[in-house]
């Protein structure tokens, strides 16, 4: 007899719901083979059905209710992909109390209310897969899950926002402004409906939170993730970090630090050979270490169409052969049973730091400033002040200084006195630094 089908319900058909349809009619055979059963997509809940889309999908199937996807007796799974944390929240829930699997990219849901959802599947025995969630189409949850479980996780870093990557590396490397790369980022898909999540270190921030909840089994409250993004970021500040030997990455960061833990999300100036340095444009690269396997770098698409559908698709035959509700019993994620390590204050993270100032022109300047960094026992790495040229130069100069280690709070609070020195102007430039 051959398998029945696999019905599956969308809610969502933007970006990466047009190409999880793209995948799902026009690979039928391809991938009932990998599920072994077909996968039948027989119902779409999109916020307008008459917009214009470059796929062609019956109207049959279209709703504008997304009720009509949860309420449907005759699905297996829904896959959510449209994103945010109010109706989508009671949609998800909502099918899980009728049976149905989840399927779903919303990193915001499950980074804020992870508990509840994962409580909620536990409850009426079924599944929440999520690979789309991070990181695109590089396959990250499962590596953490099921390559990597053998693992106690000391540490991973990594480029999670391909928007964000992609806009750094414009400025980087074609000198373009940033504005100018964003909404270049936009029209290829990889930013979120609200790009402010994306350059404030939000996004990044949330897909972080589910790679910590997998890697250190913890539930790290949104809040107690430190956050800078790039939407201030200049580019005199990656031309000194060029100068300098560094390229600047926004990186999210979850490490054990004397049995604590540590996590934050920041632009780091990263040296130029180092991999991660190396990650071009919408790419995201997650650079895991565990106590067996050593170091293991994970790359890819981190955004746009058919990279995330790719991730979304792969869950939905993890669940048509079974195999994703066993990884979700037994890694029993988002549980009352998750570790409790202390979290490491951000002020107590040990870092060097790159500083830049703007500063007058005159005598006794450069021995203010290094005798202030002096009292706050911060060592100078490196110097770098260029000769101010011509007319433009005002009277005022960039000073830019490379730190030994020091503690980020002491860091912190000599940056802020720089600030207030007659001869700075402005507020003190600073990132970390990793070599
Ligand atoms: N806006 C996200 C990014 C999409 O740019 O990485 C993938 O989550």
């Amino acid at each position: 007899m051959p398998a029945s089908s696999l019905k599956i319900g969308m809610i969502g058909l933007g970006v990466v719901g047009t190409g999880v349809a793209k995948l799902l009619f026009e690979q039928q055979e391809r991938l009932a083979k990998k599920a072994g059963r077909p996968l039948e997509l027989t119902k779409i809940a999109v916020r307008d059905p008459s917009k214009p889309r470059d796929i062609n999908i019956p109207d049959s199937i279209i709703t504008s209710h997304w009720e009509d996807v949860v309420n449907d007796p005759s699905l297996d799974v829904v896959v959510e992909l449209a994103g945010g944390t109010t109706w989508t929240k009671k949609a998800i829930l909502d099918s899980l109390a009728s049976g149905k699997h989840i399927v779903t990219a919303n990193k915001a849901l499950l980074a804020t209310h992870g508990k509840e959802v994962f409580d909620c599947a536990r409850k009426y025995n079924r599944c929440v897969a999520f690979e789309a969630s991070v990181a695109g189409g590089i396959p990250i949850i499962g590596a953490l899950t099921q390559g990597l479980a053998a693992n106690k996780i000391i540490g991973l870093r990594g480029i999670l926002n391909g928007t964000c990557n992609f806009i750094l590396t414009s400025m980087s490397e074609t000198g373009d402004s940033y504005q100018n790369a964003l909404e270049e980022a936009q029209k290829l898909g990889f930013a979120e409906a609200d790009p402010t999540m994306d350059v404030d270190g939000t996004d990044t921030a949330h897909k972080l939170a589910i790679l910590v909840q997998i890697a250190f089994g913890q539930t790290v409250p949104f809040s107690a993730i430190d956050r800078v993004g790039i939407a201030g970021l200049n580019n005199i500040d990656i031309h000194f970090a060029h100068e300098l030997g560094y390229g600047i990455k926004l990186l999210a960061e979850a490490w054990i630090n004397d049995g604590k833990l540590a996590v934050h999300v920041s632009p780091v100036l990263l040296r130029m050979h180092s991999p991660l340095a190396q990650v071009r444009g919408a790419y995201n690269a997650i650079q895991v270490i565990g106590d067996a396997v050593g170091d293991t770098l994970h790359y890819g698409l981190g955004a746009g169409r058919m990279p995330t559908a790719s991730s979304v698709v792969a869950d939905i035959i993890d669940i048509a052969v079974g195999r994703a509700q066993n990884t979700f019993t037994s890694m029993n994620l988002w549980s009352d049973s998750s570790s409790v390590t202390p979290m490491l204050l951000s002020d107590d993270v040990n870092s060097r730091y790159y500083l830049r100032l703007l500063v007058e022109d005159k005598p006794g300047v450069l021995a203010d400033v290094t005798r202030l960094l002096a009292n706050h026992q911060i060592s100078i790495a490196s110097i770098i002040q260029h000769e101010a040229q011509g007319e433009n130069a005002n009277g005022k100069v960039q000073l830019v200084i490379m730190t030994h280690l020091s503690k980020c709070g002491k860091f912190k609070a000599a940056a802020k006195e720089l600030t207030r020195l007659d001869c700075v102007s402005g507020s003190a430039v600073h990132y970390p630094v990793e070599d």
